[in-house]
């Protein structure tokens, strides 16, 4: 009698296991199927480029379209507190627009993020000149830079995550810049609802380089609104002020009693509109931060909560800087993708990087690359609500 008992429980035992196995391979299959790449045709550039969109998916529902155009990130799907996905990026839904009016959208921005003083450096005695794009200074890695041009790309999917390699050969001289810079940036998007970006870089003469990303954020979804509810935190004790030409002085200033302290978080809107040289400089909010803790490599940089949404986001990176922008040069004139127009301040950007013109600046971290050395940093965007 008591076998037979024995041999019930061994099998009952056996049952119990099998389910829990296959349940385990059913959640497995489902994330498995769930975490995707979906590609299609996004549109033709002017001289008759096909440019298609590819939508990384994680198995929580978070989407995120890029497209091979400038490794641009057109759309950013993240839920609200009450479980709602809504698209948080400025962008545009034609492609034409992309490359007719952009400021730089949601685009990967090479070889220099940033400016450099009137697109001039010196590099072993050698003096480089750059396009002169913004007033007197460079921006942005020139006329062509990377955010405009068509990127190679590899799709690499698993159960946990998505991930986008974009691929691009700079030539030497390309935009004035020396050395043949060989550029890869992968986006992966994680089932942590993280948004992982790294540039890795490597060139055959010596160069300067700064890559980011300009993303233009908007927690609210709704894209026409203006971002000064937002609170923001930023985990540094210093900044770097700067010229009528928001070139950087070479000064780092305490952020302490300023309106430029985020030490703690604080309402975009609640400084903006001090009285301040800095502000007026900027037009509010365009100015580096002096990131703490430089030697820790990937750690906590900044944050960026919208009450009304209940979304946060939340930046780690082993970068120096930080561009803190208030989409201060918005001003109404460019169509949202939602018909209405990216109005003044809808939408601000976190870019992690390197000082501002730090080729002509000694004292500010090297942004030099040489041959045999390997350009290899980190972003990543974490996404959660409140
Ligand atoms: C950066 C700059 C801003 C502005 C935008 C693009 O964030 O710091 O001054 O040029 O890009 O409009």
């Amino acid at each position: 009698m008591s076998s037979i008992f024995g041999y019930m429980k061994n099998i009952y035992v056996l049952v119990l296991i099998l389910t829990v196995i296959s349940c385990e391979n059913i959640k497995k299959k489902k994330n498995m199927s769930l975490v995707n790449i979906e590609k299609e045709f996004f549109g033709k550039t002017s001289d008759g480029t096909d440019v298609s969109q590819y939508t990384l998916k994680n198995s929580n529902g978070m989407h995120v379209s890029v497209i091979n155009y400038g490794g641009i990130i057109t759309s950013w799907k993240a839920k609200d507190r009450d479980g709602n996905y809504k698209d948080i990026v400025l962008g545009f839904n034609d492609l034409s627009e992309y490359e007719s009016s952009s400021p730089y959208f949601g685009a990967l921005i090479g070889r220099y993020g940033n400016r450099i003083k009137e697109g001039k450096f010196n590099l072993d005695g050698v003096e480089y000149t750059l396009a002169v794009n913004n007033g007197e200074n460079h921006l942005h890695g020139g006329l062509k830079g990377f955010d405009k041009v068509i990127w190679d790309i590899e799709e690499d999917v698993n159960e946990s995550s998505a991930s986008l390699v974009l691929s691009y050969l700079s030539n030497d001289m390309e935009e004035g810049y020396p050395g043949n810079l060989d550029v890869k940036v992968t986006y992966t998007l994680s089932n942590n609802d993280e948004l992982k970006v790294r540039y890795e870089a490597e060139t055959d003469r010596s160069t300067v380089i700064n890559l980011t990303q300009h993303t233009y954020f908007n927690l609210s979804a709704d894209l026409s609104r203006h971002i000064l509810d937002h609170q923001i935190t930023i985990y540094a004790d210093s900044f770097l002020p700067i010229d009528s030409t928001l070139i950087p002085t070479g000064e780092l200033k305490d952020v302490e009693g300023t309106p430029f302290d985020f030490r703690e978080l604080k309402r975009v809107g609640d400084d903006i509109n001090e009285s301040d040289r800095q502000l007026t400089f900027g037009n509010g909010y365009d100015h580096c931060w002096v990131l703490n803790n430089q030697d820790e490599g990937i750690r906590f940089v900044a944050s960026a909560y919208d009450p009304l949404s209940g979304r946060l986001l939340e930046i780690f990176s082993d970068q120096p800087g930080l561009q803190f922008y208030t989409g201060n040069f918005l001003d109404g004139t460019i169509k949202s993708k939602n018909d209405g127009i990216y109005d003044f301040r809808s939408g601000f950007c976190l870019e992690t990087q390197h000082y501002p013109n730090s080729p002509n600046e000694k004292s500010f971290p090297s942004v030099i690359l040489n041959p045999g050395e390997k350009y290899d940093t980190e972003t990543i965007f974490r996404f959660s609500t409140r």
